[in-house]
């Protein structure tokens, strides 16, 4: 017989699994297309193996990486009147990783009375599980559907609203910006279906700011993010039998102010030879020749609530951290 409490919070917390290996086929896939082009790029969700995970939460605590504190700020502040303004029953969070200023949100919809049910959806299952198992204990009653997926892929496992018990569907860290625009268009549109009748996106945006403090913020003094970036190359290495030297490579942010986003890459410090053992490819890399790791866009107020718009969505209101560094949108579904 089990004690009865952990019979209680097992019925509080359901965790579903829907990756089956199938990742590794997505970073095979996109070393192919990738790293064949005339100008190489990899997507940044590979970043993320354990290694790339823990690089990322040591680049948010670094100085020159403002997004983190500024979004967190925000929602210290302003927690009460988001979730005010919504009347939200739930909270389904996209990419949730360790919950942290997800917490923020879920006080706020306890204080008011609300809250009833939180559904993160995560690529890393220990992730998923430790914060919901944390969360019950945090919240009483609340309980959570978690989801071990990619929020690219897997949208379609997230349960469907209940009418009269409006969502918030939280997007945060600015990680929209990832998506180059017209699929940025297209991904939002894609939350229609999991924001209902009365539903709200909340969206975490970075803001258009001064080249240099945005610079500086993906070149940190410490080398967190050159690592961060190169690691990227470790996982190629480990998951498909490669054999790129990641020292060989120099970390390389700018700002492209017409397009409006920073841009990562890799650059080859000298000629290089590098064999993908997995799928048989063999690669070379003029010196200098550079491989794009990632976009981050950086938006105006204009640009979120166009994007928004042709989304099918209206922004609401825009919440700005007091430094005006960071915004959170909360948006709706029009008409
Ligand atoms: C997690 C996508 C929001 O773009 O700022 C941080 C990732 N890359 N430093 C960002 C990142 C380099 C981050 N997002």
């Amino acid at each position: 017989m089990e004690p009865l409490l952990t019979t209680t919070d097992r019925r509080r917390v359901v965790v579903e699994s829907h990756l089956g290996g199938g990742e590794h086929r997505t970073l095979a896939d996109d070393v192919l297309d990738g790293l064949t082009r005339p100008f190489k790029e990899l997507p940044p969700k590979h970043f993320y193996d354990a290694h790339g995970a823990a690089l990322f939460d040591r680049i948010c605590e670094q100085p020159e990486y403002y997004p983190t504190r500024a979004e967190r700020a925000i929602l210290a502040t302003r927690s009460d009147q988001i979730v005010a303004a919504t009347g939200a029953a739930e909270l389904v969070e996209l990419g949730s990783g360790t919950a942290a200023k997800t917490r923020l949100l879920l006080a706020a919809m306890h204080r008011a009375g609300t809250l009833e049910r939180y559904v993160p959806i995560d690529v890393t299952e220990s992730m998923v599980r430790a914060s919901a198992d944390e969360l019950i204990e945090e919240f009483d009653g609340l309980r959570v559907h978690g989801i071990v997926g990619d929020f690219e892929r897997h949208l379609d496992r997230v349960p469907l609203p209940v009418p009269g018990r409006p969502r918030i569907v939280a997007f945060l860290g600015g990680t929209i910006g990832n998506f180059p625009p017209g699929s940025r268009r297209r991904f939002l549109r894609s939350l229609e279906r999991l924001l209902g009748e009365d539903g709200y996106l909340l969206l975490g945006t970075d803001l258009v700011k001064d080249v240099a403090v945005l610079e500086a913020a993906y070149d940190d003094a410490a080398g967190v993010t050159a690592a961060f970036n190169r690691n990227v190359l470790t996982v190629v290495n480990r998951e498909l039998d490669a054999n790129f030297v990641p020292e060989s490579f120099d970390h390389v942010a700018f700002f492209d102010r017409d397009r409006e986003w920073i841009e990562m890459r890799l650059r080859a410090q000298r000629p290089q030879r590098v064999h993908v053992g997995a799928l048989d490819l063999r690669l070379t890399f003029a010196a200098g020749e550079e491989l794009r790791t990632e976009i981050s866009a950086k938006f105006t107020r204009e640009r979120i609530a166009g994007d928004l718009a042709a989304a099918g969505m209206v922004l609401r209101d825009q919440v700005v951290d007091p430094d005006g560094l960071f915004a959170l949108n909360l948006a709706q579904r029009r008409g």
